[in-house]
């Protein structure tokens, strides 16, 4: 937890997408969006104690991209001044994703950073499996410092489009009774392309939109199409709990600009919590 701001701030991307060589639907640059995010966060003074990239790395069919990511986390890294950890999706190639720092021996592992556990688990077939829950039971069996969270790509929940209703976790009952009891404060994920607040058994699940492309919410039942609204979140934790805010890549002009008038206090030290 930062002693600056008292909170432990996560910066969380998801679904970047990354291609070999030209653009994604001829628009999305996923590699450079990654160094778009390090920009803005550098921009407004951000200072995540971590980043977590919540899977589909690279677009189906673009195993070259993974160096080119490697990089750009680590440039990441190396603009915001915090650790980048990621997980792989159902795009991405789990062979060719060794390339990326982290990944070499496997795509599972646990990260301590400020006394929280982070612990990132590979969903790219679409459930995690007997194995890795039984890894994920013995990894979590003594609590962490100041608690785990946990990152996969497959949200354990459902989404509320109906063409993305099954897509959700398939071993999710299985999680949530691994999950029970443990020092988990929030499961991050993604692969919905839209945000998404929910509970797991009463975790709370931040499922993060997405830096390629952003659901068209009213595409009807049968159809899937995207938006060009890159965004990330911002993930916080205080000793009150845990909050998450979507934020736009790109900046609609404002309607309104003011000076603000009053100095922001953090809520744990205001005097006064209504
Ligand atoms: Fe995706």
């Amino acid at each position: 937890m930062s002693s600056a701001t008292g909170r432990f701030t996560v910066l969380h991307i998801s679904d970047v997408h990354a291609t070999e060589e030209g653009l994604l639907y001829g628009t999305v640059d996923g590699v450079g969006r990654l160094e778009r995010v390090g920009e803005y966060a550098r921009s407004v003074g951000m200072t995540p104690e971590a980043v977590v990239i919540t899977g589909d790395l690279a677009q189906r069919g673009h195993p070259g991209a993974y160096p080119a990511v490697a990089r750009a986390c680590d440039r990441l890294a190396e603009i915001v001044g915090a650790p980048v950890f990621t997980v792989l999706g159902n795009h991405d190639d789990p062979a060719a994703a060794t390339a990326l720092p982290r990944h070499r021996h496997g795509h599972i592992g646990v990260e301590h950073v400020e006394g929280y556990r982070i612990v990132r688990l590979d969903s790219s077939t679409g459930s995690l499996g007997a194995e890795q829950l039984a890894w994920l039971a013995e990894t979590l069996r003594e609590p962490s410092e100041s608690g785990s969270i946990v990152a996969l790509h497959h949200a354990p929940v459902e989404s509320p489009l109906p063409s993305l209703s099954t897509q959700g976790l398939a071993d999710a009952r299985e999680l949530l009774s691994v999950l029970e009891g443990s020092d988990t404060r929030a499961i991050l994920a993604g692969h919905f392309h839209h945000s998404l607040t929910a509970s797991l058994g009463g975790i709370p699940v931040f499922v993060g939109p997405s830096l390629a492309y952003h659901q068209v919410m009213d595409a009807g039942p049968d159809t899937v199409a995207g938006h060009d609204a890159p965004m990330f979140s911002l993930v916080q934790f205080t000793a009150l709990g845990v909050s998450a805010a979507a934020i736009g890549l790109q900046s609609p002009p404002p309607i309104f600009s003011r000076p603000l008038t009053h100095r922001a206090v953090p809520l744990e030290k205001a005097d006064h919590v209504p």
